[in-house]
């Protein structure tokens, strides 16, 4: 299997809506490859990456994921993957307790009727240190502030063990400070898991080197390719998509 992402001339609409949401996109993705899809509010980034996952209908081309047709065996296919969504809201009371959170993302592998091992929990703590929140592990949720969460969804995806992870926005509510530390925590992941990563940004600031590709979207469409150290470049040339507002 050369890729594990194989997307052919897709375009993809939300119900309802007349226009696709996404364009005639093709991406190819090989095992390993940590791809960066950058572009202003609306492009479309989101939307891609949820149509990788099956939850807006392709109208227009194929999908492969591991090897398989999206449409045939999405179940088996969102099984290994890891997915941090961009928005999240979390009620300020909700009962879930951060350790719990984590351990929810071993569901798929215990299976509903079963306690969890001895290593589930142990992967659970992993995690947890991984993303520097052991500490917070017997607090609920709703009670951390947004970084917080989001390293917990986070926790959450890559206790799955997946195969290819898709990070949406990843960095946006880390305090900018902290950014750059948290780009190497999530190189260090890659390598460490062997993953495949698609991550999505509108910060040019946050590409990490280690990146194979960089796709720019606008208006639905793949519009551009990049090579890292073409970043800089463009970020003269269009320095107005890091200033764009946050989705
Ligand atoms: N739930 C939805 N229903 C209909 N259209 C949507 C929905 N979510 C996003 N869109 C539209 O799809 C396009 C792409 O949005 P999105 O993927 O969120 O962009 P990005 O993540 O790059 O900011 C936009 O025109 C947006 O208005
Ligand atoms: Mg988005």
């Amino acid at each position: 299997m050369e890729y594990i992402v194989e997307l052919k001339n897709v375009s993809s609409s939300y119900l309802g809506e007349a226009y696709p949401a996404i364009r005639d996109i093709t991406l190819m993705v090989k095992k390993g490859d940590f791809i960066s899809i950058i572009g202003p509010n609306g492009a479309g980034k989101t939307t891609l990456l949820e149509t990788i996952i099956g939850l807006i209908p392709i109208v227009r081309g194929k999908i492969r994921i591991f090897d398989k047709e999206l449409q045939k065996d999405g179940i088996l296919i969102r099984r290994k993957i890891g997915y941090v969504p961009q928005t999240f809201s979390i009620d300020e009371h909700s009962p879930f307790i951060v350790k719990d959170v984590v351990l929810m993302g071993r569901f798929g592998k215990i299976g509903m009727l079963n306690s969890p091992s001895k290593r589930d929990l142990e992967l659970v703590n992993e995690f947890l240190q991984l993303l520097d929140i052991y500490h917070l592990k017997d607090r609920p949720i709703g009670k951390l502030s947004g970084g917080q969460q989001q390293r917990v969804l986070i926790a959450r995806a890559l206790a799955k063990e997946p195969e290819l992870m898709l990070l949406d926005e990843p960095f946006s509510a880390i305090d900018p400070l902290f950014r750059k530390e948290f780009i190497k925590k999530f190189v260090e992941i890659h390598k460490k898991f062997d993953l495949t990563t698609i991550m999505v940004t509108h910060d040019l600031g946050s590409i990490p080197e280690i990146c194979s590709k960089i796709y720019v979207m606008r208006g639905g469409r793949i519009v551009e390719e990049l090579k890292v150290e073409e970043v800089e470049n463009f970020r003269e040339r269009k320095g107005v998509l890091n200033d764009l507002p946050r989705t």
